[in-house]
């Protein structure tokens, strides 16, 4: 029994100073789209729940309006998770897809959300707005005044070459925005994070951010270089962390090992109690080997209260034993 409380409070420890031997770091629940697996993704309502269960820090994936506003949404697209081909039914491109760059924030604001995944909250049951990135920042800016705590947003660029095309310089706008809200300098609870080095470069060099910055990974061939030592040694140049697709941990430890021998902070995508691969008997068994094993930093969860629980048991366990 001791021994077990001595191994929990061993692996604690571990996990504070995980970060390479430069940093020191406590460990973050990240609500992947709010607490998602809850409320239908990106909604005001899953990130207040989200913010209700202990996350550290709220994901918001933005994209751009054809007024120019960031809204909270995980595609380019409108049809995954809203009713627009029911209130828009000529409104699509010749690919037969709505985008978000083609419609006014006023025309986006008439969509209701809809649950993207199976077996969870029921499609057509309540409504939900698209919130843009404003509400989202009010929204935790204005729990963390009535509560006292500091909860951090997460911005993710989605795809800045597109809006590129389309005329938006979404690095800029995004960094005015953040600006506006109060979120400057190194040490601001917010990480933006982007797939695109392109971007992340850009907000560091020509624009002069001192923001924490993610580099997330993932399994595809475009981004091979980035999933190894010399591609992690060259991301830290410009980036706080990374975000990588949890399977390339499983695949390859070493990477976690280059990564904060780089000194980044390990921030891995995406842990679902629904989902969970088959190796693990339970999500906690997985969050065990991924903060455990792999020392990661922090976790994008579609369950943000499962995350919490896990890392307040370490942290439970390790002040029982004083
Ligand atoms: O941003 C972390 C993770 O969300 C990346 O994947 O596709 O869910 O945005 P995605
Ligand atoms: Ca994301």
């Amino acid at each position: 029994m001791m021994y077990g409380v001595f191994l929990r409070y061993f692996s604690f420890t571990l996990l504070l100073v995980s970060a390479g031997a430069a940093q020191c770091v406590e460990p973050i629940v990240i609500a992947h789209r709010g607490a998602s697996g809850y409320l239908p993704e990106h909604t005001l309502e899953a990130y207040a729940m989200a913010y209700g269960m202990g996350a550290d820090y709220i994901e918001q994936d933005l994209v751009m309006t054809k007024d120019g506003r960031f809204v909270a949404m995980h595609d380019i697209n409108l049809e995954s998770t809203t009713n627009v081909e029911e209130q828009f039914p000529k409104r699509h491109r010749d690919d037969g897809k709505w985008y978000a760059v083609d419609f006014t924030l006023a025309e986006i604001k008439t969509l209701s959300v809809h649950e993207r995944l199976k077996g969870r909250f029921p499609v057509g049951k309540s409504r939900f707005e698209v919130p843009t990135m404003e509400e989202a920042i009010e929204l935790i800016q204005g729990l963390n005044q009535s509560t006292g705590r500091n909860v951090g947003i997460y911005p993710e660029l989605k795809q800045p070459p597109f809006h590129k095309e389309v005329g938006f310089d979404v690095e800029a706008r995004l960094l005015e925005l953040l600006e506006r809200y109060g979120y400057s300098g190194a040490k601001a609870k917010v990480y933006i994070q982007c797939f695109y080095p392109d971007s992340l470069l850009r907000i560091r060099q020509e624009l002069k951010s001192e923001l924490p910055l993610v580099q997330l990974i993932s399994g595809h061939k475009m981004q091979a270089d980035l999933r190894t030592r010399a591609g992690l040694e060259a991301v830290a140049k410009y980036a706080n962390g990374i975000g990588p697709d949890k399977n390339i941990i499983e695949k390859n430890p070493d990477f976690a090992t280059w990564a904060h021998g780089a000194g980044l902070v390990i921030h891995p995508y995406t842990v679902r109690v629904d989902d969970r691969p088959a190796k693990y008997a339970t999500t906690k068994d997985e969050l065990q080997q991924l903060f455990g094993v792999y020392k990661i930093d922090g976790v994008f969860i579609d369950f943000p209260d499962v995350g919490r629980d896990f890392l307040d048991s370490l942290s439970t366990d390790s002040l029982s034993t004083e």
